[in-house]
């Protein structure tokens, strides 16, 4: 009896110090299971080839889409919009008037001027672009923004420049 408690014991006694006690082999079974993991995808990704229901955006360069046309019109809702996206996704870079020095401008490359003449004889389907994938330094923000979206940007860019 004595010997038995001993033995016992000492599995405890091993198996406490490496931990195991806890959980092995189940302390693993909650986390495999098919429930969503966080920051997992919720459904998968869309098969090869498929076309989102919206239209799918060709990959092309700033030069060919500046030849696209602003399909948008400026009116002031659009501006306003575009007003309203500028300060959350592009201010912090080119400032609230397009000036530069926005915050992470001094942590970052500063941006130029982009009110600029040489700015404003851009296409607009130029700055879409630029929006989209960005330039040589400036990070895309295609993901974000959504065409429309975009093209709201340009014209509040063109109210920026003073067009
Ligand atoms: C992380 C900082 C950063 C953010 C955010 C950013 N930019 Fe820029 N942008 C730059 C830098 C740096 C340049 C100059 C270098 C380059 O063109 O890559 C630039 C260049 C530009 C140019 C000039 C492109 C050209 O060559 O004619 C335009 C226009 C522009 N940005 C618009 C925007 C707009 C609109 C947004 C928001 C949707 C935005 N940027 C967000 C840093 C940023």
């Amino acid at each position: 009896m004595r010997r038995l408690s001993g033995i016992s014991l000492g599995i405890l006694f091993i198996f406490g110090l490496t931990g195991e006690s806890l959980g092995f082999p189940w302390n693993k079974d909650m986390a495999r299971q098919p429930a969503l993991q966080p920051q997992g995808q919720a459904t998968p990704p869309s098969p090869a080839g498929s076309v989102p229901l919206q239209g799918k955006e060709p990959a092309i360069s700033r030069e060919e889409a500046a030849k696209i046309r602003n399909p948008v019109p400026a009116t002031a809702k659009s501006i306003e919009n575009g007003r309203r996206l500028f300060h959350i996704y592009c201010a912090v870079c080119h400032g609230t008037h397009g000036k530069g020095m926005g915050p992470v401008a001094t942590k970052f490359v500063p941006p130029p001027d982009i009110t600029q003449a040489f700015f404003k004889a851009r296409t607009d389907g130029f700055l879409y672009e630029t929006v989209r994938r960005g330039g040589p330094l400036m990070p895309g923000l295609g993901e974000a923004l959504s065409p429309r979206e975009r093209w709201d940007i340009v014209n509040y860019l063109r109210r920026l420049q003073g067009q």
